[in-house]
């Protein structure tokens, strides 16, 4: 595969895949389409945007000519798209753009792929499959667990998902799935648990935990996820679902407690706050499908992780400080300003 279109590239993992991609193939160009919504930020591509392989587009996947333009312009292999509202707590407060861009959006894609016979790549969620009890830690998410959805961010993500697989029986699409659990790592938007906190402790503020903090996620290692897509677009079998986990089931309060002992932090900053409607209680991923056909294993233990991540952010202080006074925005206008 030569030239690869990555959508939502200037969010979280959708960048470190392209890190990820420009790195372990030289050869190949990556192309990234983003919205910039409040989630994407150009400084977090500054690096890649040096790089003769890489190339940046402004775009809405909404923007059915728009991607049409782009798709008539380059020529793919193939598309992994990450582009998506992603924030639980935001679809609750205002579901509409996540119907439009999670749904549609898939779709104008789906569109544009199957008339060239081009390879695509959904980037789904384990929140598709619901949630787990607490008292059954024998209980996992398999590939066969059936979808059933909380909040109006997982429904959308589903509904993304029956349409890829409807597009892969109705038309013959060259397309796959993977549903991955909690990420973690550099360039992590600091709405979510993890950079939250960090960034939080760093600046003395309180910590907020929802409920009583004993709701379960399964973190994973951003390069972990990269890794496993990467796998999936090189050797993953066409109309198949993958799931990718690594068996790092954490409650939110251990989280909490295990990133302020890193920082030398007082567990006096953690708040109890009201909690999320509708809040998942467990996630955890069954990831023997991927690694018995794909060879894939997370490279990265919770406890190197979490210590890398806390450690990226202490050196990358800048680039969430930004976020937090929102001087981000205005970056896209710096680096495009000349041009
Ligand atoms: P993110 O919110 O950090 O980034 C999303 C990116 O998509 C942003 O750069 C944003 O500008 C872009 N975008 C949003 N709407 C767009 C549109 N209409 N057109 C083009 N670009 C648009 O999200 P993330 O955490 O990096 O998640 C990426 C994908 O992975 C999502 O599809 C999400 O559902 C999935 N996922 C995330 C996690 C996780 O833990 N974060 C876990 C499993 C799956
Ligand atoms: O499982 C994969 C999903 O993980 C992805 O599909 C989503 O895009 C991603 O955002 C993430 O969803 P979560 O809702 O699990 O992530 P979040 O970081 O928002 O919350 C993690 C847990 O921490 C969850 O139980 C809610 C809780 N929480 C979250 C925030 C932001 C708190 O207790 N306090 C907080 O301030």
């Amino acid at each position: 595969m030569k030239n690869i279109l990555v959508t939502g590239g200037a969010g979280f993992i959708g960048s470190n895949f392209i890190y990820y991609e420009l790195e372990k193939h030289p050869d190949r160009r990556i192309v990234c389409l983003d919205a910039l919504t409040y989630a994407g930020n150009l400084e977090t591509l500054e690096k890649a945007l040096k790089n003769k392989n890489f190339r940046f587009v402004k775009g809405d996947i909404t923007d059915r000519k728009a991607v049409e333009a782009l798709f008539e312009e380059e020529s793919f292999d193939a598309v992994v798209n990450f582009a998506a509202e992603s924030h639980v707590d935001r679809s609750i407060d205002e579901p509409e753009v996540f119907l439009k861009t999670n749904i549609l959006g898939t779709q104008v894609l789906l569109d544009a792929c199957r008339k060239r016979n081009i390879r695509f790549h959904q980037v789904s969620t384990d929140e598709v499959y619901g949630d787990l009890p607490l008292d059954r830690p024998d209980l996992f998410f398999t590939e066969e667990t059936p979808i059933h959805t909380s909040s109006p961010y997982s429904a959308s993500k589903a509904a993304a998902d029956l349409l890829v697989t409807a597009y892969f029986r109705t038309y013959g699409a060259k397309v796959t799935i993977s549903r991955c659990s909690n990420n973690y790592g550099p360039y992590h938007f600091p709405e979510k648990l993890i950079p939250l906190i960090i960034a939080n402790a760093l600046e003395g503020k309180e910590l907020p935990v929802y409920g009583e903090g004993k709701n379960v996620r399964d973190w994973l290692y951003v390069r972990d996820h990269c890794k496993a897509i990467d796998l999936i677009l090189e050797n993953g079998r066409l109309g198949e679902v993958y799931n990718i986990g690594g068996h790092n089931e954490k409650t939110n309060l251990e989280v909490v407690k295990t990133v302020l002992k890193i920082l030398g932090k007082s567990e006096d900053l953690i708040r109890f706050v009201k909690d999320r409607p509708g809040h998942d209680m467990r996630y955890a991923i069954d990831p023997t499908k991927i690694r018995n056909e794909l060879g894939w294993y997370p490279e990265t233990t919770f406890e190197e992780g979490i210590k890398k991540t806390t450690q990226w952010y202490l050196e990358n202080r800048s680039w969430w400080e930004n976020i937090m006074n929102g001087d981000y925005v205005k970056y896209y206008e710096k680096m495009y300003k000349n041009r």
